[in-house]
């Protein structure tokens, strides 16, 4: 069910569910009006009678937490305003894939930390034993999760072995896109920012990426960065 866009989710789960033997039934978030037409605890109890399993994108943490009270059957979160695990088991999938291990390693987040992705950074970093440091303007540290914090971009990055960037602007906050585009502006992943790295570190982003923006086009697209594999693996680390 996606209340919130999509392209990675959808696809990784619908061709993952599809290569198990199951069928995806997609269920339009727009259509079934989960917590306006019907209440959140009905949606479930329905879908928990049709399916297997519920996967969910949505907005506030709370409506996915109803969502598995109610339904009887397991709820992946596909993405809420606070969290989004299955790309932080597809992130740490690549890590391991491309650094052979997780435990030790230094990563830096940079940008908007106080999103589901910086939140999810600072649980899944911690769990893995890896050394997590969030390099965000006052204000945008995350909001879960026990986290080393920078205002500084360059203190953040040093010796990174892994160097991570969202987008600026998450679905929901597009009326502040022009201030944040401001406020970010100095966390930008550059080549500059890069070369305070270490040398074989590696960029991830969940995608979409808004090069120029967040992240030049040249580190996107550059020979350090393990975006492709990282969308890949979106499939593999859901499967499992
Ligand atoms: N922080 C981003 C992640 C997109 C996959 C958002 O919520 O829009």
């Amino acid at each position: 069910i996606f209340d919130k866009p999509t392209l990675r989710t959808q696809a990784s789960f619908s061709a993952g569910i599809a290569e198990l033997g199951g069928h995806p039934m997609l269920v339009d978030g727009s259509l079934a009006g989960i917590g306006t037409r019907e209440s959140v605890a009905d949606v479930a109890r329905v879908l928990g009678r049709q399916a297997a399993a519920i996967v969910w994108r949505t907005f506030e943490q709370a409506r996915i937490e109803e969502m598995a009270a109610h339904a009887g059957v397991p709820v992946v979160n596909a993405l809420t305003d606070d969290f989004h695990p299955c790309q932080l088991l597809a992130a740490l999938l690549t890590v391991r894939e491309h650094k052979g291990t997780l435990a030790g390693l230094r990563v830096a987040f940079l940008g908007d930390a106080a999103c589901n992705m910086g939140n999810s950074w600072a649980v899944a970093g911690a769990m893995a034993g890896m050394d997590v440091v969030f390099g965000c303007p006052d204000g945008y540290a995350p909001a879960h999760g026990a986290a080393e914090v920078t205002d500084d971009p360059e203190a953040a990055v040093a010796a990174a072995d892994v160097v991570v960037t969202d987008t600026w602007v998450s679905m929901g906050k597009e009326e502040e896109a022009e201030a944040r585009r401001a406020t970010f502006a100095p966390y930008a992943v550059t080549a500059g920012l890069m070369a305070r790295a270490a040398p074989d570190a590696i960029v991830l982003h969940c995608l979409p990426a808004y090069r120029g923006t967040e992240i030049s086009a040249e580190v996107l697209d550059g020979p350090q960065s393990v975006v492709w594999d990282e969308a890949e693996n979106r499939r593999h680390a859901q499967k499992a």
